[in-house]
């Protein structure tokens, strides 16, 4: 009775033959006990893991000192492979050497230990991800900064501004390639807002389709669609990813559907999602193109994976996608069969905040008279900044890192006004710095700057009353523009 009880399968075997069998052995092999007597007990192992386990049996049998433990695979009635692990003993049955087996199956054991080296996996090549965006931002910014200064002294000489802004094109290009490594790395969400899926999504497909006109998008907005808290910027990344991709597997022509809705996933639904229960909004992207085998479906969130010809797809569209989603607490499925079309679904926590509506200064580039100070641990992101700033006729003051900043804003309060501040300084970082520099005048104005983040820290910064975020690297209109935004609504009425 014990025995039949046990949590193991347990079998006696002598010769090569099974001379016992408890009743958990019908759970794992699928046949009747009566069944098992007398037949080889390697027919229940995998034809790959046969031959050595005979050996080691033969040689136990023989009174050779052989290790108690063995992992291999297993193999039941309908022909499923498991993975097992067998200890076994040596005994007597009737007068001559047996063994005593106890047979566990390990199958979800193993899966779980497979992901778990795949989550470390991709952690180590997140971080080293990101740690070369962020020094490559820095280089892009500094390149850009120079850039946007000699567009300033161009004049009547059209070729070498033609020139300039080809290289401002390439500094985009470099800027997209590290914004999807950022993605991918799980950063880079710096600026939380309450937003419209409805809208951003709106938005999107309209610009793609201007752009790709061969390919009709057909929209379903759902109605009353529940806030979200997400980075816009990464939002429309997302999208952005998996429009071109629909775009790329449908040459020709084609049909993109993009649909939204509600929907309140429950406990057995979100688990192996890892995700908590609740209320989502749902993102559907769905196209008409060539579709996907299994095989590249398992494959296409790696990092660098990728079925396009070299120069064509660098392979981190999907990794990014992957790595957004989840830094916001979401998931992404995908469905998807050769000559069928592909269906990605996004899922995102719906939020109790209101929407909030943003203030755009217009395009173009806005000057103003204040005094800015520039912290930042990097002189060649401070010289081309300072430059940049002084351009737009601001007056400009800066700082070597925090500790310098601190002194530099304790002596000279009454003429700052705003401070343009750096996340990541090895001294004192960004957080520390906006901290004291709050307690040192809580109506100071900060803008943060970074071309990186430690998870979640700007987003932390930006909660506790940082007026805005602006991501390296960024040229002078855009910087122009962010200033005149958070100075404007500084003014009193
Ligand atoms: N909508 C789709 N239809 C068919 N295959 C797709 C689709 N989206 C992705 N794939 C497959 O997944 C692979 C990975 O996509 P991903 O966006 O990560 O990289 P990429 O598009 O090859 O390169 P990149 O996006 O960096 O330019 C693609 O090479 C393609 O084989
Ligand atoms: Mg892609």
């Amino acid at each position: 009775l014990v025995v039949d009880n046990a949590n193991d399968v347990i079998v006696l075997a002598q010769e090569e033959k099974i001379i016992f069998a408890n009743k958990k052995a019908e759970e794992m092999t699928g046949f009747l006990r009566h069944e098992l007597l007398n037949r080889s007990f390697s027919d229940f192992i995998h034809p790959k893991d046969r031959e050595a386990l005979l050996e080691r049996h033969q040689k136990r049998l023989a009174g050779e000192n052989l290790p108690l433990r063995n992992v291999g695979r297993g193999i039941n009635r309908a022909g499923q492979t498991f993975w097992i692990e067998i200890s076994t003993i040596l005994t007597e049955w009737k007068g001559t050497p047996a063994t005593l087996n106890f047979v566990r199956d390990i199958t979800s054991q193993k899966k779980l230990e497979e992901q778990l080296q795949q989550a470390q996996k991709m952690e180590a090549v997140g971080t080293l991800a990101g740690g070369i965006a962020h020094d490559f931002n820095n280089l892009l910014m500094a390149i850009q900064g120079n850039v946007s200064l000699g567009l300033l002294e161009t004049g009547e000489n059209k070729r070498l501004h033609d020139n300039l802004k080809n290289i401002e094109e390439y500094v985009r290009k470099g800027a997209d390639l590290t914004k999807q490594l950022l993605g991918f790395a799980r950063r880079g969400k710096y600026e939380l807002k309450t937003l419209d899926l409805n809208e951003v999504v709106e938005k999107q497909s309209l610009l793609f389709g201007r752009t790709k006109k061969e390919i009709t998008i057909h929209s379903k907005y759902g109605d009353g669609l529940w806030p979200v808290e997400a980075d816009r910027v990464q939002i429309e990344q997302i999208l952005l990813n998996l429009y071109v991709n629909a775009w790329q597997a449908m040459p020709g022509e084609g049909s993109l559907y993009v649909e939204t809705g509600n929907i309140t996933l429950d406990a057995e639904y979100v688990v192996s999602h890892n995700v908590e229960p609740g209320k989502y909004v749902k993102i559907s992207v769905t196209d008409t193109g060539v579709g996907m085998d299994k095989k590249t479906r398992e494959r296409i969130f790696e990092p660098f994976f990728t079925t396009k010809e070299i120069g064509r797809g660098t392979g981190l569209g999907l990794a990014s996608v992957y790595g957004i989603v989840q830094n916001h607490g979401g998931f992404i499925t995908v469905y998807s069969e050769v000559g069928e079309g592909t269906s990605f679904h996004i899922y995102l926590p719906a939020s109790e905040k209101k929407i909030v509506k943003e203030m755009v200064v217009e395009k173009g580039t806005a000057r103003g008279k204040e005094t800015l100070l520039v912290v930042d641990d990097e002189n060649m992101i401070l010289e081309v900044a300072s430059d940049m700033l002084e351009a737009l006729g601001y007056t400009v003051l800066t700082a070597r890192g925090g500790k310098e900043a601190l002194n530099v804003y304790e002596n000279q309060k009454d003429d700052i006004d705003l401070v343009i501040l750096d996340m990541i300084m090895p001294d004192l970082g960004g957080g520390a710095v906006y901290d004291k520099l709050k307690a040192m005048n809580p109506e100071l104005k900060v803008l943060l700057s970074s071309g990186y983040s430690i998870n979640g820290q700007a987003a932390e910064i930006l909660e506790r009353g940082c007026n805005g975020f602006i991501q390296k690297p960024f040229n002078l209109g855009e910087l122009s523009r962010k200033l005149r935004s958070i100075l404007e609504l500084a003014k009193p009425e």
